[in-house]
């Protein structure tokens, strides 16, 4: 990045957010993060977040266990979950070395995530566009940094994952194989509640782990700015780890917007839109944004269960019938997801015609 044409000072939104030294000296927000008077989360009612689902994994009774993720599933497409059987301590660590990761100089991060062959290690600013494509003309960006790349439980490729900040490849591959257990755990109810096998659904679409590391830094104007605009995960599942202390997540919820909090030692888990698709919206994926805050930066670490890149994304058979028949093209995830990053929500009322 310091390396592109910078004549015309123009190119300065290049940078990743975290490593420019002049944003705090904003009084406005530059105009290309100013998002929409629609969009925007300045004015809209929030309610309580005490509604949001709260499931007890460790709980005896599995079936009124697997009766709550699927009634969350329908109603909300969000829950969260305690008792999920990941430490605190690893809780905190992964948190803490993401943090540290995204304070690092941008020369250091992008050195970092070069060392895959394959450039699936990725950091960037905004949407996609760092470190050498331009942003488009009239393109709202997002008020955040990205850091992501695939994490399968196999050891395989470690030697492309971060060395830096210290112990990233020991925590990191710690956290996403127990996140990954976590992950199947809950599919494989959900399955079960839908009165599939336990292991259909990620049999059925096959699996691509991802960890996503999400920074937001502190935003001069948070009324006009978003992290990330009204979106479902284009994922079977997510889980979502939260900065304790710092709010920044909501739910959209029958037209309206309930703030999820963070509470210590939990996670939220968001039903992917892929999954919706699949059960033919038998579950729903949850509708959720990231909103910005003047006083402080925010970081969330998000794993997220793609399908395999082959993977035709469309419903499965044991969700059709004459009553719900499916509409729509079908493509594979892979394409679907390049669809999806160019054109976010709408890929679903234009390709797949499913009601939320
Ligand atoms: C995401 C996302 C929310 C957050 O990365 O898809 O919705 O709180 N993140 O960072
Ligand atoms: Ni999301």
């Amino acid at each position: 990045m310091e390396t592109m044409n910078n004549n015309n000072g123009d190119n300065s939104e290049m940078k990743l957010l975290a490593n420019r030294l002049d944003i705090h000296r904003f009084s406005e927000v530059p105009k290309y993060y100013v998002q929409p008077a629609e969009s925007r989360a300045d004015k809209v009612m929030m309610v309580k977040n005490d509604s949001i689902p709260i499931i007890n994994l460790g709980g005896h009774d599995r079936a009124h266990i697997i009766n709550q993720i699927l009634k969350a599933s329908q109603e909300y497409g969000l829950f969260q979950v305690i008792n999920h059987g990941v430490s605190k301590k690893l809780m905190d660590e992964t948190m803490n070395v993401f943090k540290e990761f995204h304070g690092m100089p941008a020369e250091e991060k992008k050195i970092q995530c070069s060392k895959d062959p394959d450039g699936k290690f990725k950091v960037y600013t905004s949407t996609n566009y760092f470190p050498n494509k331009t942003r488009k003309d009239g393109q709202v960006e997002c008020w955040k940094d990205t850091f992501l790349h695939p994490c399968p439980t196999s050891a395989e490729n470690m030697n492309y994952w971060p060395d830096k900040p210290h112990k990233y490849r020991e925590i990191v591959g710690e956290y996403t194989r127990e996140l990954h257990a976590l992950a199947h755990k809950i599919l494989e109810m959900l399955g079960e509640g839908l009165g599939v096998a336990p292991k259909y659904i990620y049999n059925k679409m096959g699996e691509t782990p991802t960890i996503v590391a999400q920074h937001y830094p502190a935003c001069p104007d948070p009324s006009v700015t978003l992290g990330i605009p009204k979106h479902r995960d284009p994922s079977l599942v997510t889980i979502l780890l939260q900065e304790e202390q710092v709010q920044g997540l909501h739910l959209e919820k029958d037209g309206q917007w309930i703030a999820v909090d963070p509470i210590p030692n939990v996670f939220v888990v968001n039903i992917g839109f892929i999954l919706q698709l699949m059960t033919n919206g038998k579950v729903v994926g949850g509708i959720h944004r990231a909103v910005t805050n003047s006083k402080t930066a925010r970081t969330s670490v998000v794993y997220l269960i793609y399908p395999s890149p082959k993977a035709i994304i469309k419903p499965a058979e044991e969700f059709v019938n004459e009553k719900t028949p499916t509409l729509g093209k079908f493509m594979n995830f892979e394409d679907f997801h390049a669809y999806y990053v160019k054109n976010g929500m709408k890929t679903e009322e234009e390709y797949f015609k499913i009601k939320p």
